[in-house]
């Protein structure tokens, strides 16, 4: 079977969030003798020169007989990947802009996908689109592509990995950048059911996402939970009318993460591998390596907590700002990796202003860090409002941190709660959705690892022994390619 992923972001060239996570390491999961997976993303500058430069131009011509469209091919660790080429579109250097030029970038995009597909001859038997920015490939492939008999029978996926986004404006925007015929632009595809149709059809409100939730097979999204939770209004963004309609058609498939990147007995860049059996010894070394290098006193005994996050509403640091105070009372360390909104930004700025000896926020990206982050702390905190999936959970359940988290999403469906009972669970975790029970977890975590170290370790191995490798997961995804 031949499928073609079509994505805005892919870990090792761009990367901004977990979707780049799941789009590098998803397709190198599949059987090779029976799929051929390829990638196809833009080619932005913002791509290191060493893939870059060794990308090959294949193809060259005009879209509609207007607009240049360039295929450049890269091929790495088995895999093909393709770069969507365009200076003007893709000529920044960071990913993504403002919505409203990005929505233009990404129609282009989604379009020359599909018109690049017969130039460079391959014909996929299924495209399995990621997130709104290739959210109109199934609409193209369902309206202008349909006569074309190249493209007859390709069946579309649309994986949800984040609702919050879904490349909304109004008609009369989407309908310019997109071209795309007049019937697409009724109640019922681009355009809510429920859209009021006494006002000016122009200024209707318009999601991509809508639209490819109308016009793909079948749609997934990154666990179970949040499938559930995105057929309800207080999850489902608007569009919770059709996915709870299409729910025959909506796979949950939890994520995975690559375990040869997030491997504490291989990381090099870690001061000291450890294993299950080397967890003590090889965690304090990092721990002293992370404070030292972030100029926190050198002490393995200080309870240490990660954070390591795009900074957003999604990531509940609401309730964090809310508990900064009691927090820093406690004999404790709280490292921040992050960058996104300005004010939360700004926020833990200042707290690291105010408690110096305690706290850093290291507002920048950095994947060095946060690989140190993963093996020097001791618990990481997730307190997401929503989370389709999560994937700094599971890398901490790797590294024997012990994740503290909200039960939403995926959060919920990978973290197994803390029994002092009967000595189960990999996790803490908090139902309600207040700051007030997230603190409560925190100290029930802070207790367990001051006053019982022996119940904490056994809870850091049962997570490290859990497998949250690709293995199972992508199975699921073959049975449903299999199924189309
Ligand atoms: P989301 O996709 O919503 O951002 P995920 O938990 O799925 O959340 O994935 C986040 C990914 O991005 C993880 O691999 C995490 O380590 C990484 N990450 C987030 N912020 C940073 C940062 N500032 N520096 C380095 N890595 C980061
Ligand atoms: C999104 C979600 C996150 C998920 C990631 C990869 O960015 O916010 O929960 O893990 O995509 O699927």
């Amino acid at each position: 079977k031949k499928i073609l992923f079509v994505a805005s972001e892919c870990v090792p060239f761009v990367k901004t969030g977990g979707l780049a996570d799941v789009v590098g390491a998803l397709p190198k999961s599949f059987d090779k003798k029976e799929y051929d997976v390829r990638v196809m993303l833009p080619n932005y500058r913002a791509i290191a020169p060493k893939y870059r430069e060794n990308a090959k131009c294949i193809y060259y011509f005009q879209m509609d007989n207007r607009v240049y469209v360039g295929v450049h091919q890269l091929e790495l660790d088995g895999i093909t990947y393709y770069f969507i080429d365009n200076e003007q579109y893709f000529g920044g250097m960071v990913p993504y802009y403002d919505l409203y030029q990005d929505l233009e970038r990404f129609a282009y995009f989604s379009k020359a996908c599909l018109s690049a597909l017969p130039l460079i001859g391959f014909r996929p038997d299924i495209i399995h689109c990621h997130d709104w920015q290739s959210a109109l490939v199934p609409v193209y492939l369902n309206t202008v592509f349909q006569g074309d008999e190249f493209f007859r029978g390709i069946r579309t996926i649309m994986t949800i990995h984040n609702l919050r986004f879904q490349g909304t404006w109004d008609v009369g925007h989407i309908k310019w950048v997109s071209k795309l015929p007049d019937e697409c632009f009724v109640p019922g595809r681009l355009v809510s059911p429920f859209q009021d149709t006494s006002i000016p059809q122009n200024s209707w409100n318009c999601s991509m996402m809508r639209g490819a939730l109308t016009y793909c097979d079948y749609i997934t999204t990154v666990s179970n939970t949040y499938a559930q939770e995105i057929q309800t209004p207080a999850f489902g963004d608007g569009l919770d009318d059709i996915l709870a309609w299409r729910r025959e058609r909506l796979w949950g498939i939890i994520n995975g993460i690559d375990y040869d990147i997030w491997n504490p007995s291989k990381d090099d860049k870690l001061v000291a591998n450890y294993n299950t059996k080397t967890l003590k010894k090889g965690r304090a070394a990092n721990k002293k390596a992370l404070q030292k290098e972030l100029g926190l006193k050198e002490d393995e005994n200080v309870f240490t907590i990660g954070l390591v996050s795009r900074l957003t509403d999604q990531k509940g640091l609401d309730l964090i700002d809310n508990i900064m105070d009691r927090l820093c009372n406690m004999n404790i360390n709280i490292v921040v990796l992050g960058t996104g909104a300005r004010n939360y930004e700004d926020m833990f700025r200042y707290y690291e202003g105010k408690y110096y000896n305690k706290v850093r926020a290291k507002i920048c990206y950095s994947d060095a860090l946060a690989h140190k982050i993963y093996a020097g702390c001791d618990a990481l905190l997730v307190p997401s409002a929503f989370e389709p999936c999560g994937l700094t959970q599971l890398i901490s359940l790797r590294y024997g941190t012990i994740p503290i988290v909200h039960e939403v999403g995926g959060l919920k469906d990978t973290v197994k709660p803390y029994n002092e009972f009967d000595g189960t669970g990999t996790g803490f975790s908090f139902r309600n959705y207040f700051s007030g029970e997230l603190l409560d977890r925190i100290n029930a975590a802070y207790n367990l690892y001051t006053n019982n170290r022996k119940e904490w370790e056994n809870m850091q191995k049962r997570g490290m022994k859990e497998d949250w490798s690709w293995t199972n997961s992508s199975k699921i995804y073959m049975d449903l390619y299999n199924r189309m």
